[in-house]
């Protein structure tokens, strides 16, 4: 089927991307279906993060169409994306420094697209237990897995349909990361989408239900979990392992 459709929360096609002169992506397919988990990998500078920005308007291709739930929202602003269900957790995170954990997080606050106001400010802290330790705390004062909490927290305040995560666990504590992906784990039984960025390709592979690889701005991989796992050689030469 051609037309872009309903079902599918993005439906990107063709996208071409460029920073100046460079070409970084270089004809890109990606779709995400209504309660998939999607892991996008690649080394680095394939053009992971390029593709989420472009997803989210952060960034606007100069060829192809990104289609959200139906409409094509090539070109628009990442809050016009963002109100159709999408939140976006950028790499290196993004919380206001100046604002304490509480104040984070209700700035957030809204109902999904449907209406739905599954995620509250109770859920979140009793999903993030650190969080209710230090509500009262400025954003900068936290530590990074505690940021990255604090980013996942509010993504999730706005109810969103879809959850795109660049570098989930990049430079986190192990015990911190391995919370992290608890909580993808939660994510995902909760029936939101999610598109996880991540060096750990295991971790990664446990949670998702399709799995991109990215080498230089193009699509050289796309399967299950299941899959993946059994091509040894596929893994180290895309990803180094
Ligand atoms: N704002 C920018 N201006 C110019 N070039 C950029 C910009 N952002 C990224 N690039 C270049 O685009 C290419 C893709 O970068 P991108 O950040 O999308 O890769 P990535 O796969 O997310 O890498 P990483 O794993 O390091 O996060 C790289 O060559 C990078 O240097
Ligand atoms: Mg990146």
């Amino acid at each position: 089927m051609n037309s872009p459709t309903q079902n599918l929360l993005i439906d990107a096609r063709g996208l071409h991307t460029y920073y100046g002169q460079s070409h970084v992506l270089r004809g890109i397919d990606f779709r995400v279906g209504r309660g998939e988990t999607i892991g996008l990998m690649g080394r680095n500078g394939m053009g992971k993060s390029t593709l989420l920005k472009t997803l989210m308007g952060l960034v606007k291709p100069r060829g192809g169409k990104v289609h959200v739930t139906g409409r094509d929202m090539t070109g628009c602003a990442p809050y016009e994306i963002a109100q159709l269900g999408i939140a976006y957790v950028p790499e290196g995170r993004g919380i206001f420094p100046n604002l304490s954990v509480v104040e984070n997080l209700r700035m957030a606050a809204r109902p999904g697209t449907r209406g739905q106001r599954d995620w509250t400010y109770e859920r979140v802290l009793e999903t993030f237990p650190r969080l209710a330790e230090r509500l009262s705390h400025g954003g900068q004062q936290l530590s990074g897995g505690e940021q990255q909490m604090l980013t996942i927290g509010r993504a999730l305040m706005t109810n969103p349909d879809v959850l795109i995560l660049d570098e989930a666990t990049e430079g986190l504590a192990p015990l911190i990361a391995r919370d992290i992906w608890r909580i993808c784990a939660l994510i995902r039984e909760t029936g939101i989408s999610s598109v996880i960025v991540d060096k750990n390709w295991k971790h990664v592979t446990q949670l998702t239900d399709r799995n991109v690889i990215l080498v230089k701005g193009e699509i050289v991989y796309e399967g299950t979990s299941t899959d993946l796992q059994s091509k040894p050689g596929l893994l180290s030469q895309h990803l180094g392992v």
